[in-house]
C-alpha cells in the first residue's frame, strides 16, 4: 500500500472510531451514583489504606474466540466501565503529586482504531474523565510509571489474584501485565503464603490485606440505592413476564431448549444483554438437579418443568423460578407437593421484613415443608434428615445473582430471593408415585419498612393461577417454522 492510500485508510478508520455511538439506552447508572459509591467506600477504609480493583480478565472460548466480556461486579459498581484490562485505585486520603492531588486513579485500554475496527469502541481516557467522572484517567501503559509508593501505606487492599488471567504478548498493558506490574510494587511473591512450600518462612510484615475489602464492599453493595432498584425491579419484572410467556406458549411436545429460547426471546425484546447465569430449565427428574443446564430434554410430555431464569439488565440481574406441569393441568401429585412449596413460599416472604434474618425466613419455610413430607409419608418424622430440600431459602440479588452481602440482619432496601423447593429424584426411599417431582418457586422480595414488596410477583405462583394462565394463547405458537432435514 502507498503512503497516500495508507493514510486515507488510517483516517477512515478513525472516522469510524471517534464518534460516540449515538441512540444506547438513556436508563444507565449515572455517573453521579458510581462517584458516590467510590466516596462511601473511602469513608468507610482504613486510615492510610489503598483498595485496588482489577477488571475481570477475558475468557478463551476456543481458538480465536472468546466468551462475551463481563466486567467485574466491584469493578462495574465504582466505575460504569464496561472493558477489560483497566485497574483502578481509590485512596483513603488525598495523595500529592508534583502538588496536584488526587484520591483516585484508573488506568484504563487505550484508544486503537484497529483493534476497535475489529472488536467495537472503546471508551479511551478522554471519555472516561467526561463520562464516567474521573478527573484522573490514564492509559493502562501509564500504570508501570503510577505515582505511588506502595510501601508507604498501612494497608493495601485487593482481591488475591486466581492465576486465570492470560498473558497476550501482543500488548504489554493488557490486565496480565498491569497485574504483574501491581504485584512487584506491593511485593506480593514475597508474601508467606506465596512462598512454596518447603522453603524458609520468615517472619515479615506486610501491609498487604487480601479479605478486608469483601467486607468493606458488601457493606455497600447489599443495601440498593433508588436507582439500582429502577434497574432490579425491570430485571425482575421482564423475568416475570418470561414466565407468563412461557405458560402461554408451553405445551407437552416443547423441548427444554425450546422453553429456554421464550424466556430468552422475552429478554431481548425488552433489550435485555445477558441471562445473569446460566438458564435452568428441567423436565421431570431433570428439575431435582438444582443447577441443571444443559437443557437437552426433547420433550416435557406430562411432567413438570423447572424454569430458573433471571434476565441482567444493565448489570443487574434478577433470579426467578416458576414450576408448571407441561401439559397445563398439575396432576394429584403434582399439585400437593406444588401447593406445600407455595405455602413454604408464603411464610418465608411474610419473615422478608426488616430485622429479620435468613435463619428465620428459612425455618419459617423449612418447617411447613417438613411438616407436609410427613404427614405425605416421604419422610419418617419431621425431625428426620433428608435432602429433598438440600439449599437455603435466600441470598441477596444485585450486580451477581448470588449478592455480596455479610449475612446480618435485614435492613430496609435489601433485595433477596425467598425460594424454597421439594426435590424427589427418581430411586428415593419413598412411593414410587413422587419420583421425579421437582418444584421450585423463587421470586425477588424487596425489604422494606412497609413489609416484603415481591418484585417478579406479576408471575402467577398458585397452582390455580398457573392453570388459568396455562389456558391463554401466546403469539409463538403461531410460528411456524419450515422442517428441516
Ligand atoms: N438461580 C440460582 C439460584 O437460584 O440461586
Ligand atoms: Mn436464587
Ligand atoms: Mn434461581
Amino acid at each position: 500500500m502507498n503512503a497516500k492510500l495508507l493514510f486515507r485508510a488510517v483516517t477512515f478508520l478513525l472516522t469510524l472510531v471517534t464518534f460516540a455511538q449515538t441512540d444506547l439506552p438513556q436508563d444507565y447508572l449515572s455517573s453521579d451514583f458510581h462517584k458516590e459509591r467510590r466516596e462511601l467506600l473511602r469513608k468507610s477504609m482504613p486510615a492510610n489504606s489503598v483498595a485496588v480493583f482489577f477488571a475481570n480478565p477475558t475468557r478463551n472460548r476456543a481458538n480465536d474466540v472468546d466468551y462475551i466480556y463481563h466486567q467485574d461486579p466491584n469493578f462495574m459498581y465504582l466505575t460504569g466501565y464496561k472493558e477489560p484490562n483497566s485497574v483502578l485505585l481509590i485512596f483513603s486520603e488525598d495523595q500529592v503529586d508534583g502538588g496536584s492531588f488526587f484520591n483516585e486513579l484508573v488506568y484504563v485500554q487505550k484508544r486503537n482504531p484497529m483493534a476497535e475496527m475489529w472488536y467495537g469502541r472503546r471508551l479511551g481516557v478522554e471519555r472516561v474523565g467526561s463520562e464516567l467522572g474521573f478527573a484522573n484517567a490514564f492509559n493502562g501503559e501509564d500504570f508501570k510509571n503510577i505515582p505511588v509508593d506502595f510501601s508507604t501505606f498501612d494497608k493495601v487492599l485487593f482481591k488475591d489474584f486466581q492465576n486465570d488471567v492470560r498473558d497476550n504478548k501482543r500488548d504489554k498493558s493488557d490486565l496480565y501485565d498491569l497485574i504483574e506490574q501491581f504485584k512487584t510494587k506491593v511485593s506480593y511473591e514475597s508474601l508467606p503464603t506465596k512462598i512454596p512450600a518447603g522453603e524458609e518462612i520468615v517472619e515479615m510484615k506486610t501491609n498487604i490485606d487480601v479479605k478486608g475489602l469483601r467486607t468493606l464492599m458488601a457493606s455497600l453493595r447489599e443495601i440498593k440505592t433508588k436507582e439500582e432498584l429502577v434497574l432490579l425491579k425491570k430485571a425482575c419484572e421482564i423475568s416475570a413476564v418470561g414466565q407468563i410467556e412461557i405458560m402461554k406458549a408451553m405445551h407437552s411436545g416443547m423441548s427444554e431448549t425450546e422453553i429456554q429460547g421464550v424466556h430468552e426471546f422475552v429478554y431481548k425484546k425488552y433489550n435485555v444483554e445477558y441471562e445473569g447465569y446460566p438458564s435452568i430449565v428441567g423436565a421431570g427428574n431433570n428439575g431435582c438437579m438444582l443447577h441443571y443446564i444443559d437443557n437437552t430434554k426433547m420433550s416435557a410430555g406430562k411432567e413438570m418443568v423447572l424454569m430458573d431464569l433471571g434476565a441482567e439488565y444493565h448489570g443487574y440481574t434478577a433470579d426467578v423460578t416458576r414450576t408448571i406441569p407441561a401439559n397445563g393441568k398439575f396432576n394429584k401429585e403434582q399439585k400437593v407437593i406444588y401447593d406445600l412449596v407455595y405455602k413454604a413460599q408464603e411464610a418465608g416472604i411474610k419473615e422478608t421484613v426488616v430485622g429479620s434474618d435468613f435463619r428465620k425466613i428459612d425455618k419459617a419455610g423449612r418447617d411447613i415443608i417438613n411438616e407436609g413430607l410427613f404427614k405425605l409419608g416421604i419422610i419418617d418424622s419431621i425431625k428426620q434428615k433428608h435432602l429433598y430440600f438440600p439449599h437455603g431459602t435466600s441470598h441477596h440479588i444485585g450486580l451477581d445473582v448470588h449478592d455480596l452481602s455479610n449475612r446480618g440482619p435485614l435492613k430496609e432496601n435489601m433485595i433477596i430471593t425467598v425460594e424454597p423447593g421439594i426435590y424427589i429424584p427418581e430411586g428415593s426411599p419413598c412411593d414410587e408415585k413422587w419420583w421425579g417431582i421437582a418444584v421450585r418457586i423463587e421470586d425477588c422480595i424487596l425489604v422494606t419498612k412497609d413489609g416484603p414488596v415481591n418484585f417478579s410477583g406479576m408471575a402467577p405462583r398458585t397452582s390455580d393461577d398457573i392453570e388459568e394462565m396455562m389456558k391463554e394463547e401466546s403469539i409463538l405458537n403461531a410460528f411456524k417454522l419450515p422442517k428441516l432435514d
